[in-house]
């Protein structure tokens, strides 16, 4: 026995990272280190690594360093620092294999420095921003010990009455998957095996952002060709990009739930897209694939979830129940599991903890002094990149900038809101590091102007609402009311209005509002705020919105009260200065819409790219038998692409190289782009391609590039775009990925709406 045991030793010593270090041949090629290390584990240890634990109340935490001990635990997710992870890596490197541990976060638009929300972030428009928030991310996430992040998440969103479009980049494939590449090379830098680095998984793999009437966790029922066309390339590019991680959808697609959907993931993902890497369930999927109705119980649930290729099951018992017996029975068998375990050491190899487990968590003594210490955020970035995502939305007799001697009534009850600031999935996020927007204009005024503040009203007057919002947050409630009774609080607010030059009301949504399990009906902005935006326009005085939200909101009647708008989305923990800076006009606003923003939300879908139909309505042609709602007027609020600036741009000498184009060969598209205002800014200039005629229907247009530039008042510049093939290629009926040859506009303009238009032939 004794004997035995020190064979085991030895077995052990032969594996463990420490030995190949001082072997580092061993670790070099990666699949022969990792076969190797699969023919030393037993059942219960293959299938230990492939449970990936929520560290919560569910578990105590001595109980999990007691299963990561006995080989039982892969990975865990929401233990965020080091002193936190570092006894369950020690834990892992006294099991049997020593196979360390990988720590996972939903590291999303920042981890301690919260940045914009994401769809903030993609009104940017600015790749360089947009990355630099996601390696900032990644740095502060591997200094705190995580290994892996649960993002990018990009599903096209093109229903806003889903809660998650807050989580993503948008309607748009084409800037979405643009996106989707900057943020996994920004999360994994160099290499997702460097100690600053995090791996990133792409979710939520496949089609997520289109459930039915945007009701979360819905299904999905979709055309292969829209599938193919729209929805699936961002994931696409973020594999090509080397996302490490995929994680699997709730939804069903086309009737088969993503977590046992054997074509989505063995098919499509590993066989077509080459992916070789680790792929997640979402939380309790596997279980849930009871609920849907696809598996009598959880052994079959098990079954179904390792055969489509789910290689770890996240907050999920059934693995490690079901497994065993499944094959022992022979219905599953023993390459289903350990291509899965496979997949987790690979995934641990490239994050580089087979070199060093600790290559995160570092010493106990290299700890910081204070986790949440101030000096550990990126404040400068937080705030350059936060101004660069506000979108000026109207600013009707320059309203805006405000004036810094102003006296300025403040009002709305997410002027002075820390939390929401942050948005939600903030990470590891404090709000008492927030900057308001009360905050940030007090800064900007000082003693030269004056704030008057006044909350005005509640997030909303109905208590249901706020209870549900309220349900989940078990340490403190997220929104807290006045209980001072309405009218008090808009009188208030129209005394501060009365006594001051101009208003600006912060108003919108809470954070919650835009959230996992926040589906809305109706994207108005709640009714306690809108009593309270009508008194404010009552005072005559110039009334500028900053709204905060997380989804296009339906603003019709506030388009048609409010002097200015701007839309700040949640901005992060440097938002209150951000928004100052632009309010303020020490930043000029450069933001454009990646989202369509419907007059009401029974227009929905407003995506601007639909497709051509025989009936189409004219603008300025009305009549009876076109494709129209009679009861409002058709097209959106503000169009993808849109955003004003301080200055004013204007586009001429749009012009092509040549009326054609050869298979192989290139054409230019140019335009002159000039700053015809008073002051230095930047805009996003966009190109958008239309097949006039093909062998099936096709977009009215698609956005196929663009360039965010900066010009100095008065400055010209001619952009060139260079067109090929590949922009022209689409999947036609047999799903063939082809362009063909004929017609197409060529369309250049500041958002998809007005734009220049040439025509070219494809020979
Ligand atoms: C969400 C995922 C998230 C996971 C872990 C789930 O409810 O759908 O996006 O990564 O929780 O927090």
């Amino acid at each position: 026995m004794k004997k035995l045991c020190l064979l085991g030793l030895v077995a052990t010593l032969a594996s463990h990272p420490v030995w190949a270090e001082t072997k580092p041949a061993a670790l070099k090629d990666k699949d022969a280190f990792v076969s190797d290390l699969l023919k030393q584990m037993t059942l219960d240890e293959k299938i230990g690594q492939l449970r990936l634990i929520s560290i919560g109340p569910e578990m105590p935490r001595e109980l999990i360093r007691q299963e990561i001990a006995a080989g039982r635990i892969g990975g865990t997710f929401n233990s965020i620092t080091r002193p936190e992870n570092r006894p369950m890596q020690d834990a892992a490197m006294r099991s049997r294999l020593k196979i360390p541990m990988f720590f996972a976060y939903d590291v999303i638009h920042g981890h301690r420095t919260i940045f914009p929300i994401s769809i903030a972030l993609a009104s940017s428009w600015d790749m360089d921003a947009i990355g630099r928030s996601g390696r900032i991310a990644a740095q502060e996430a591997a200094a705190d010990s995580l290994d892996i992040t649960f993002a990018p998440m990009v599903d096209i969103s093109r229903d806003p009455r889903w809660g998650r479009t807050s989580e993503g980049f948008g309607e748009d494939t084409y800037l979405v998957s643009r996106i989707a590449e900057v943020m996994v090379k920004a999360f994994q830098g160099v290499s997702p095996a460097n100690a600053d680095s995090i791996m990133a998984s792409v979710k939520h793999f496949a089609l997520y952002g289109a459930v039915e009437g945007g009701r979360d966790y819905n299904v999905v029922d979709m055309s292969p060709v829209k599938m193919y066309q729209d929805y699936l390339p961002p994931y696409h590019a973020a594999i090509k990009a080397g996302s490490g991680g995929v994680m699997v959808a709730l939804n069903s697609i086309n009737g088969v739930p993503a977590t046992a959907n054997t074509w989505l993931m063995n098919d499509l993902l590993r066989r077509d897209w080459g992916f070789k890497g680790l792929t997640v369930s979402d939380h309790g999927a596997i279980f849930e694939l009871i609920k849907h109705g696809v598996a009598k119980d959880g052994r079959e649930a098990a079954k179904l979830a390792i055969k489509a290729g789910i290689d770890m099951s996240m907050n999920d018992s059934l693995y490690g129940k079901e497994l065993p017996g499944l094959l022992k029975s022979g219905e599953i068998e023993q390459s289903d599991i350990d291509n899965a375990v496979r997949e987790v050491l690979g995934a641990k190899y490239d994050m580089g903890l087979f070199k060093d487990p600790y290559l995160r968590i570092g010493k106990a003594e290299d700890d910081p002094a204070d986790t949440y210490a101030d000096s550990r955020l990126h404040r400068a970035e937080a705030r350059d990149i936060a101004r660069r995502s506000l979108v000026l939305l109207k600013n009707q007799n320059n309203t805006l900038p405000l004036k810094k001697s102003a006296t300025i009534a403040l009002v709305g009850p997410l002027a002075k809101a820390p939390i929401d600031m942050m948005g939600s999935w903030a990470a590891a996020g404090k709000p008492e590091q927030s900057v308001t927007l009360l905050d940030g204009l007090n800064a900007v005024i000082g003693e030269k102007g004056k704030i008057i503040y006044a909350r005005g009203a509640n997030i909303t007057g109905d208590k249901a609402v706020v209870d549900y919002l309220n349900f989940l947050n078990f340490d403190a409630p997220e929104v807290v009311d006045d209980t001072r009774a309405p009218q008090v609080l808009i009188d208030e607010a129209v005394k501060a209005a009365k006594d001051a030059d101009v208003i600006v009301a912060a108003v919108g949504e809470s954070r919650g509002m835009s959230h996992e399990s926040s589906s809305r009906t109706d994207l108005n902005i709640p009714q306690s705020q809108r009593d309270l935006i009508k008194a404010l326009k009552a005072t005559g005085k110039p009334l500028v919105l900053v709204l905060m939200n997380g989804r296009p909101l339906s603003i019709l009647e506030e388009n048609q009260q409010a002097d200015a708008i701007l839309e700040t989305w949640f901005a992060g923990t440097e938002g209150g200065n951000a928004i100052a800076d632009v309010l303020f006009g020490d930043y000029n606003p450069s933001g454009k819409l990646p989202i369509t923003f419907p007059r009401s939300v029974g227009q929905i879908p407003t995506y601007y790219n639909h497709l051509t139909i025989g009936r189409p309505f004219t603008p300025g042609k009305p009549g009876n038998y076109t494709s129209q709602y009679f009861d409002d007027t058709t097209g959106p609020l503000f169009p993808f692409g849109y955003g004003l600036s301080y200055t004013t741009f204007t586009l001429s000498d749009m012009a092509l190289s040549s009326t054609t184009l050869n298979k192989t060969g290139k054409l230019d598209a140019s335009v002159t782009v000039a700053n015809t205002g008073k002051v230095d800014g930047e805009t996003v200039v966009q190109l958008y391609i239309q097949d006039v005629a093909g062998s099936m229907i096709r977009p009215i247009k698609e956005l196929k590039n663009f360039q965010k530039v900066m010009l100095k008042a008065g400055e010209e510049r001619t952009l060139h775009f260079t067109i090929t093939e590949e922009d022209l290629k689409f999947y036609n009926t047999q799903l063939k990925f082809a362009a063909e040859p004929g017609e197409f506009n060529v369309q250049i303009g500041l958002d998809s709406q007005d734009v220049q238009q040439q025509t070219f032939e494809l020979l």
